[in-house]
């Protein structure tokens, strides 16, 4: 069984010995109800570090006051019985208490992607919330190396940037989304969908696929998201964005020789909202 450990100083022994032993140290950052997505970063951790580290925080500081922070699932025990099955090494469970105790009054605030007129756009607290969470926890954790998944793409941009801007010494490593069989991406938060709104939440992926293959033969962009947009509505969707944007800034794009082309959905199902994303 892996270990677990709540505090600093017992998260600082744990690691202590594989540091000595100059082993290297791969993060997993999640808020738990793990899925096979997160199981997939986990392994392809394992391959890439001798010692992995898994944290399971439900980070408040990410969630506006309207959003599903008390609701979100919370899976501990499953989550440990799936991670001790993978081999990870040592599973990083802090309380809020303990992330962010009495008097805790420093931020970190990401520019740059953090403010692309994406995510952030409709969630203005996000970033900055995972930003001080996540240089937190790679204080913390001082790995090597730390595993993203690309399902949340501006995060993962967000997080490369912030551990080159801030001298982390960490090498975040992106993995490719993790899909059900007819393309939607596994989320935690597909556990919200009815029947209903799980047989129609493919639309995304598809409207994703269309758009590529579209770019791909060299149809304009702004006529694909505009028709992609319009699918995605005429499905009962409340759509926040379908955009073009460039792989690394997150820069707008007119045309494939704007660089490499990412892109990037956010749309409501009834009270679920979903995000998904794909290269060109
Ligand atoms: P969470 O939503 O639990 O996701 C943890 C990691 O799993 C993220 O890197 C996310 O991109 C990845 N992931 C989620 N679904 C995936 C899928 N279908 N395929 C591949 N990877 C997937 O993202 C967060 O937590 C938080 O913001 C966090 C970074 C932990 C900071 O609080």
């Amino acid at each position: 069984m892996p270990q677990i450990v709540r505090t600093v100083p017992a998260l600082r022994r744990a690691l202590d010995p594989f540091r000595r032993k100059q082993q290297p140290i791969a993060l997993v950052p999640t808020m738990g109800a793990l899925h096979a997505g997160h199981l997939e970063l986990v392994r392809q951790a394992r391959r890439r570090a001798r010692r992995v580290v898994v944290s399971i925080f439900v980070n408040p500081t990410q969630f506006a006051p309207h959003e599903d922070f008390s609701t979100y699932p919370r899976t501990l025990p499953a989550d440990v019985k799936a991670l001790a099955a993978l081999g990870v090494d040592l599973i990083w469970a802090p309380s809020a208490a303990v992330m962010y105790p009495e008097g805790f009054a420093t931020r970190v605030a990401p520019e740059g992607p953090a403010l692309a007129g994406l995510e952030d756009k409709y969630r203005p607290h996000f970033f900055g919330g995972v930003a001080t969470v996540v240089t937190k926890l790679f204080t913390q954790c001082r790995p090597d190396i730390a595993i993203f998944g690309q399902k949340d793409y501006q995060q993962l941009c967000v997080v490369t940037r912030l551990a080159r801007d801030l001298d982390l010494g960490v090498k975040v490593v992106g993995i490719p989304t993790v899909r059900e069989s007819d393309g939607l991406a596994l989320s935690s938060r597909n556990l919200y969908l009815s029947a209903d709104e799980r047989r129609i939440a493919p639309t995304l992926s598809r409207v994703l696929r269309d758009c590529a293959r579209g770019i791909k033969a060299g149809k304009p962009i702004s006529g694909l998201l505009a028709s992609g947009r319009n699918t995605i509505t005429k499905a009962g969707f409340a759509l926040d964005y379908l955009e073009a944007r460039n792989a690394q800034t997150l820069a707008p794009v007119r045309s494939r020789t704007d660089g490499p082309i990412r892109l990037l959905v956010a749309a409501k199902i009834g009270k679920t909202r979903l995000i998904d994303n794909r290269g060109v």
